[in-house]
């Protein structure tokens, strides 16, 4: 006998539904920060774990298991091997090389090169339609590499970027400000981390422009100042990683983010790293963070967001420096 019992004359079970399967391969610091988010916002039906080392992969998997009772119920599953992989929606990348302290994203590039090699082709093989998400760093030139080795149309490959820059600018303003970060819109474009470009002009408290108020009021900011909490965003990664060693919590609620979005079709507007070529007076064919919006298709459109003649020149340099470093891969 089944334990349940179908009602007389019920039609069978329609099992028809969207494909909410994540793949997240590397279950480093970033990786399961990644997999608790999306388990506990409830956003995957199955999440599939894939990393090169099989201890770690089945601990992390069992003890994620092990809390079913407590999360939203999704099937995980975890193997070096990528069938398990197969027919994903969205695959997250987070496997590879992080910074020591001090060390800077772009002296990551050449290993985790090597390492993207043996991992997106195995992803094409098993979820040809999927939707690759890169974080590894650094993350604009890895997700470059990415689109390249996976053959993927550009809309379906994209990279973190500035997600989180932004939000950790937004917290900053918001902290001092003492609003709700929610409240607080704008973004960091171009390259995640050392030269990203915030984009002052647009920066506005629930719709009210920041630098207009404050001139408004008689008190504009200098370019000092505002450099100084640039700063103190790019600062703030390398802060973290000296005190724990690492940055984990942050990447996995961006990380979150995007695949609600995506996964959802939302069509909220990210800035996340997408080939910037043709934006802004890009030339080279470089992946940089941009206000983009996102659905289930992946990258819906690029916002045009207007720049002033100095944000534009800071993100080109920020294309430069990329292609500069893309120019000596060997992919
Ligand atoms: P970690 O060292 O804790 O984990 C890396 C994992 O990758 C390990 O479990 C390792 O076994 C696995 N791995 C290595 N080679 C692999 C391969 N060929 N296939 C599958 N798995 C493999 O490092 P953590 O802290 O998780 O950082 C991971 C990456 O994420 C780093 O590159 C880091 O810089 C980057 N990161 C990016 C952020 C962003 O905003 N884009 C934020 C924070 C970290
Ligand atoms: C972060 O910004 C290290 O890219 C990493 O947290």
């Amino acid at each position: 006998k089944d334990l349940f019992q179908t009602l007389p004359g019920s039609c069978p079970l329609n099992t028809a539904k969207g494909n909410w399967k994540i793949t997240v391969v590397g279950v480093g610091n970033v990786g399961m920060a990644c997999a608790q988010t999306i388990l506990t916002q409830n956003l995957a039906d199955e999440l599939a774990l894939v990393d090169v080392e099989p201890n770690k992969l089945r601990g992390e998997m069992l003890d994620l298991q092990h809390a079913a009772a407590f999360l939203p119920r999704a099937k995980i599953v975890a193997d070096t091997d990528y069938k398990i992989t197969a027919g994903s929606a969205i695959c997250i990348v987070t496997a590879g090389a992080r910074q020591k302290p001090g060390e800077s994203r772009l002296a990551l590039v050449q290993k985790n090169v090597s390492i993207l090699k043996s991992i997106i082709p195995q992803i094409v093989k098993y979820s040809p339609d999927a939707i690759l998400l890169i974080i590894s760093n650094p993350v604009d030139a890895l997700t470059y590499v990415s689109w390249k080795l996976s053959g993927f149309p550009a809309n379906r490959v994209l990279g973190s970027g500035t997600n989180l820059d932004s939000s950790r600018f937004r917290w900053l303003l918001a902290d001092h400000l003492d609003v709700n970060a929610h409240n607080v819109h704008g973004y960091l474009i171009g390259e995640h981390g050392d030269s990203s470009v915030p984009v002052w002009s647009t920066v506005n408290v629930g719709g009210v422009s920041l630098l207009q108020f404050l001139k408004d009021n008689g008190t504009p900011c200098s370019q000092a100042i505002l450099d100084e909490v640039h700063k103190k965003v790019v600062d703030g990664a390398y802060e973290v990683i000296q005190l724990k060693g690492y940055t984990s919590w942050a990447i996995g609620y961006s990380v979150a983010s995007l695949v609600k979005c995506l996964l959802r079709d939302q069509r909220w507007i990210h800035p996340v790293s997408v080939c910037a070529k043709g934006f802004h007076g890009i030339e080279d064919e470089v992946f940089l963070s941009l206000p983009t919006q996102l659905g289930s298709s992946g990258v819906v459109g690029v916002l045009n967001v207007p720049l002033t003649d100095e944000e534009r020149k800071k993100l080109q340099q920020s294309a430069q420096t990329l292609a500069a470093v893309q120019a000596e891969l060997d992919i």
